[in-house]
Formats: structure tokens, sequence, C-alpha cells
């Protein structure tokens, strides 16, 4: 499979076979993120992956009663111990930890697992059941598994409102 084609096939899946993720797949998924890139390459994201089935069903009710999550392989639990801010004022937590999530998600793409992210949770609920320490944010979840779904044609805008060249001339 090709970047573009793993690109273009992955959605959000939100169903989910009742079926564990084989360990080399999870290891490959888990090493496209570690070779993401971080601000000042800090890698300081930090992922929890939760197979346990009362665990994951405890994340999901967490994650505001999202049930479908706990029928998933897995649930990354993606967290940062940054507080770094860059000079153009922005935190590169959740920067740094979504970009990790993103080749989560693409190389898992490739391997024929769904994903879906999870930014409806409760990070304080979270947190205990997966033993967070109170000084590390929990950025997102990722639910990750074999989809009992199928591909949707995902609804984007057109280009030319998301895109211009050279001097912003968008209408808005
Ligand atoms: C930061 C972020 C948070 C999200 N949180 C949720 C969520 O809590 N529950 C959910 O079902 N989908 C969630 N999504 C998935 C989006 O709804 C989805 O990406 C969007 O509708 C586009 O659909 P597609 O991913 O199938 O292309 C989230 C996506 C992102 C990027």
């Amino acid at each position: 499979m090709t970047v573009t084609e793993a690109i273009h096939g992955r959605y959000s899946c939100r169903t989910y076979q009742d079926k564990a993720i084989e360990k080399q797949k999870l290891d490959a998924i888990l090493e496209a993120a570690r070779l993401a890139p971080s601000a000042k390459n800090l890698q300081d994201w930090r992922f929890v992956v939760v197979t346990d089935k009362q665990s994951k069903r405890q994340v999901a009710k967490a994650a505001n009663n999202q049930m479908f999550i706990a029928d998933a392989g897995a649930i990354v639990v993606a967290c940062s111990v940054s507080d770094y801010v860059m000079r153009c004022g922005q935190a590169v937590a959740p920067i740094d930890v979504a970009i990790a999530i993103e080749h989560i998600c693409l190389q898992a793409a490739e391997l024929g697992l769904g994903t879906c992210w999870i930014g409806s949770f409760y990070p304080d609920q979270v947190r205990p059941i997966v033993g967070v320490p109170p000084h590390v944010a929990i950025i997102e979840l990722l639910a990750l598994g074999y989809p009992s779904d199928s591909w949707r044609q995902p609804k984007r805008e057109p280009m030319d409102k998301i895109v211009c060249f050279e001097k912003w001339s968008f209408a808005e």
C-alpha cells in the first residue's frame, strides 16, 4: 500500500470485531508513532496501550460513554510529559502527540486495521484506570482494531475553501 492509498483508505472506524491485534502488527504500528517528528526531537509523547477488556470498558465510559471503543482490540491513551512552548506560542504537547497518532492511523490502515481518534473524554476519569500520573497530560485516545464496518467517502471542504496562494484571499 502506498502512502496515498493509506491516506485515502483511512476513516474513523466506529464498529470493531472482537479480535485481538497480533503483536507483530501492534509493534509495527507503535514503531510508526516512535518515528514521528517532534519539536526539538523531544519525543515527549508516552503511549499506554490498553487491551484488557475491563479496562477498555472503563475507558469507554470515561470517553463520554462511547462504548464502541471498548470493542476495539486496543485503546491507545496518548499522553505528553512536555510543557515546552515553542517560540510561536504554541505548546508542543498536542501537536507532537497528534502527529504520532496520525502516523499510527496511517500505519494501521496499511495493515488492515481501523482507528478512531477520541477527543471526547474526561482525562481525570481515564487517569486512574491506566495509572497516568497527575503531572502527565492525557492528550487524546485512539481506538485501534479490526473494523467490522467499511470505508465511507469522507466529507471534506473543497480545496479553494481551505487553500490560497501567496496572500490570504479567503472570502471570510
Ligand atoms: C482531535 C479529534 C477528536 C475526535 N474525537 C472523536 C470522538 O470523540 N468520537 C468520535 O466518534 N470521533 C472523533 N473524531 C473523529 C472525527 O469525527 C472524524 O475524524 C471526522 O468526522 C472526519 O471523518 P473521517 O475520520 O471518517 O474522515 C475525532 C477526530 C479528531 C481529529
